[in-house]
């Protein structure tokens, strides 16, 4: 699974709890994601123990390559920030995390979005303490776009994150072979 880590404290942490729990994932970092995590005090050197990590430092994202390859099944962008949420709704990539998006788009393969902004007041975890934000009629109306893209679904919390990745793990596992 190829996982985007974008520059969103918002369930950062929950995030990536859950990511740890999941076999074989690579994680796709966009620049604010690797500073973002710096801020939350998580270490690159303590992710690499578990993880293939990308970093955002190709203007032509060469990583995605390894999606012609079949290496992956599916997209997770979680979190994913306001900024990635609407270039991803407008069909720019021009970031890792978007990029894999848009090559998840062609490739066919499934993607989950765990939007930060998809109701009208968050309570969100800065480096220092807990602040309430009222995500813009913009935020939101990204966030409903993309839910309308064939083969993505958008969820707003960990909890309903957790349950979508089980679901698709679920239906992988349960689809028969492709017929040779
Ligand atoms: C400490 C900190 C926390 C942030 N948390 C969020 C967040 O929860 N949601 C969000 O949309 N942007 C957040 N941002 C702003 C993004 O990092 C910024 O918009 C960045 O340009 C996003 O780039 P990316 O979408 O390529 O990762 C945060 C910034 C800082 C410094």
């Amino acid at each position: 699974m190829a996982w985007a880590i974008t520059g969103s404290g918002h369930f950062l942490k929950e995030s990536l709890e859950l990511a740890r729990r999941l076999p074989d994932v690579d994680l796709f970092l966009s620049r604010a994601g690797e500073e973002i995590l710096s801020m939350y005090d998580i270490k690159l050197t303590d992710l690499r123990q578990q993880f293939r990590i990308f970093r955002d430092n190709t203007a032509s994202s060469a990583p995605v390559g390894l999606f012609y390859h079949g290496e992956y099944h599916s997209v997770v962008l979680a979190p994913a920030t306001s900024n990635t949420v609407a270039k991803c709704a407008l069909g720019i990539s021009d970031s890792l995390p978007t990029n894999i998006f848009a090559q998840a788009g062609k490739c066919r393969l499934p993607a989950i979005v765990f939007a930060c902004d998809t109701e009208p007041e968050v309570a969100t975890e800065s480096p220092s303490e807990w602040v309430t934000l009222y995500p813009r009629e913009v935020d939101l109306m990204h966030a409903r776009t993309l839910a309308t893209f064939s083969n993505v679904q958008v969820v707003g919390s960990p909890q309903a994150l957790e349950h979508a990745i089980q679901a698709h793990l679920a239906q992988l596992a349960l689809s028969p072979p492709a017929a040779g």
